[in-house]
């Protein structure tokens, strides 16, 4: 049993059935990417897994550790270990980098908030009393982001799409700490349609229209994926006849 599990998840959006009948088995201490063509629904399965607003409305049901976790609020999901770093990391305008990443952390010292900095690459002299905001750099600011996450202590990271307006080395930092997680025993989830992230993970799924089409090695998804995906040969509306047959 994978320590989240979502099974025959759907979900409705603005009349289009954006998941649809998804169910997946995410196992363990493991680095998972989810892979999938823009528009696959990758973002909002991570935003349905975290419970935001607007993402709750579902059918089917979301497992952690075998307990159904549909009706539990953000917050909830939250303490119990799931985190969600976003596409754009510009939530907490302003607010200054020490509080930023100690604001969920389980303990609030400075030895924290400088030790979970330094895990990121970030001079904790340099850093602490800045502000989150424009004067930050992308990968500066999605690292501070992966500071706070790290404070958090969490079961399961989901990042979404990791690589997002950041340099190459922001990005092997990011790497690093998705490692060190596994290493504390965390699950990690990353969302991406880049096979260059996809080459960073342990074991992959292929997300499309809303379902998830196949599981397993990274390089046998990630060939798949750079064949049939890049550009993507359904231009993600779902059409069942036509995937089953591509796939046989
Ligand atoms: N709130 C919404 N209302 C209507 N359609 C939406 C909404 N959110 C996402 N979608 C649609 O759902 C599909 C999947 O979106 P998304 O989860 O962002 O894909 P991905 O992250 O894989 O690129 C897209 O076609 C998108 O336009
Ligand atoms: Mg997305």
């Amino acid at each position: 049993m994978g320590v989240l599990e979502l099974k025959n998840v759907s979900l409705t959006l603005g009349g289009k059935r954006v998941l649809s009948d998804l169910t997946v088995d995410f196992w363990d201490g493991h680095i998972h990417a989810l892979v999938g063509p823009n528009g696959a629904g990758k973002s909002t399965l991570a935003n349905t897994i975290m419970g935001l607003p607007g993402y709750t409305d579902i059918t089917g049901d979301i497992l952690l550790d075998g307990e159904r976790i549909n009706d539990l609020t953000v917050d909830e999901r939250a303490r119990r270990g799931i985190t969600l770093s976003w596409q754009e990391p510009a939530r907490f305008e302003g607010l200054r980098v020490d509080r930023f990443v100690l604001a969920g952390a389980k303990d609030k010292s400075t030895e924290t908030a400088r030790h979970v900095l330094e895990r990121v690459g970030l001079d904790p002299d340099r850093y602490l009393k800045r502000a989150v905001d424009r004067t930050l750099s992308g990968g500066e600011r999605k690292r501070v982001e992966l500071a706070s996450i790290l404070s958090m202590e969490p079961r399961i990271v989901l990042m979404d799409e990791p690589d997002s307006g950041i340099d190459v080395e922001a990005l092997n930092r990011i790497f690093d700490a998705l490692a060190d997680f596994k290493d504390r025993g965390a699950t990690v989830i990353m969302i991406t349609h880049s096979q260059e992230v996809l080459k960073h993970a342990e074991h992959a799924f292929l997300m499309c229209c809303g379902s998830i089409l196949d599981k397993g090695a990274v390089g046998r998804i990630d060939d798949y994926f750079g064949d049939h995906c890049m550009p993507c040969d359904h231009a993600n509306q779902p059409d069942e006849d036509e995937l089953k047959g591509d796939l046989a």
